[in-house]
């Protein structure tokens, strides 16, 4: 398999600034060297160029639509050329709100082969906002909301489709900060989501062996990892951190177990602050766990 590393250094879609540092601190933290130690062909497309963050007021509820907009077009692009290569794509952001991009594009190369995509949302947050709900306007905050088709309207229907994935299509891991409206949300549409309660009650293990039982040959899984899914003890380099998310350890296993399906297919990186971090420790733990996800096993190689 040929790895595209795709860099999106943005905030735009952010609270906090520094974000758009995080492709150059992946590679810092060595994420090609240590993909192609595991046996990967490597790829990198350098960081994607776009308009610069005007960090002003939200308009309408929406902060800075028209350069997430921009931006969300260009990984769109970068994403699409990566899987018709035939490459698995690794979109290093940036913020959450690039994810509109990547999993539109991922969805249409799905459809179009025939294959059921199911997405893996491993965030502290449930990201369901829309521009009538957000608390802040930040978008980042929104892209589940556009991806299942209630979002703004120039962030819909990027897939072909209306909703880029349906709402049985999506797991959410280690929620636990979810606005008042978004529980609603979460509620009317039938999330399927595994907050932290439910893997404090039953484990890391039993959780991922729930959220990974429908994925089989036919499936193309992609993972969308915002970094402040881990508690911030071990990731501090988020700009919207929540205490009390599952360990490295227990961050291990969920990849471990992602791996052991055979399906990852693609993958986004995203909310990684570099100006916010400790000697890029957050990078570090990143590639750690990105090794895990794309194969690394202690006894096996
Ligand atoms: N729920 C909050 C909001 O809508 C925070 C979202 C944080 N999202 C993220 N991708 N870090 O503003
Ligand atoms: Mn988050
Ligand atoms: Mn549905
Ligand atoms: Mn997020």
């Amino acid at each position: 398999t040929t790895v595209e590393l795709i860099g999106a250094p943005t905030d735009i879609g952010a609270s906090v600034r520094g974000a758009g540092m995080g492709p150059d601190a992946l590679r810092v933290a060595d994420i090609a060297g240590t993909l192609s130690r595991l046996g990967f062909e490597i790829v990198d497309r350098g960081n994607l160029a776009g308009p610069a963050t005007p960090w002003t007021e939200p308009a309408n509820g929406l902060r800075h639509l028209d350069e997430v907009v921009t931006w969300n077009r260009s990984v769109y692009a970068a994403v699409d050329h990566a899987l018709a290569a035939g490459h698995l794509p690794l979109l290093m952001g940036g913020d959450h709100c690039l994810a509109v991009g990547s999993i539109s594009a991922i969805a249409w190369h799905a459809r179009r082969r025939g294959k059921k995509l199911r997405v893996l949302w491993l965030d502290a947050h449930s990201d369901v906002n829309t521009e009538r709900t957000s608390p802040s306007g930040n978008i980042h905050g929104m892209p589940v909301a556009c991806l299942l088709g209630h979002g703004p309207e120039a962030l819909s229907g990027w897939s072909g489709e209306a909703a880029a994935l349906e709402h049985d299509a999506i797991r959410f891991l280690g929620i636990r900060s979810v606005d008042a409206e978004e529980k609603a949300a979460i509620r009317a549409l039938g999330l399927n989501v595994f907050d932290m309660r439910h893997i404090d009650e039953h484990g890391m293990r039993t959780t991922m062996t729930e959220a990974l039982q429908d994925i089989d040959e036919g499936t193309h899984l992609h993972v969308s990892f915002d970094l402040d899914c881990l508690d911030p003890d071990y990731a501090p380099g988020v700009g919207t951190g929540v205490r009390g998310g599952p360990t490295w350890r227990e961050m291990q296993l969920c990849m471990e177990m992602i791996a052991d399906t055979g399906r990852l297919a693609s993958l986004d990186v995203v909310e990684l602050n570099p100006a916010l971090d400790v000697r890029n420790r957050t990078a570090e733990v990143a590639v750690e766990l990105i090794e895990s996800l794309f194969g690394k096993s202690t006894l096996v190689r």
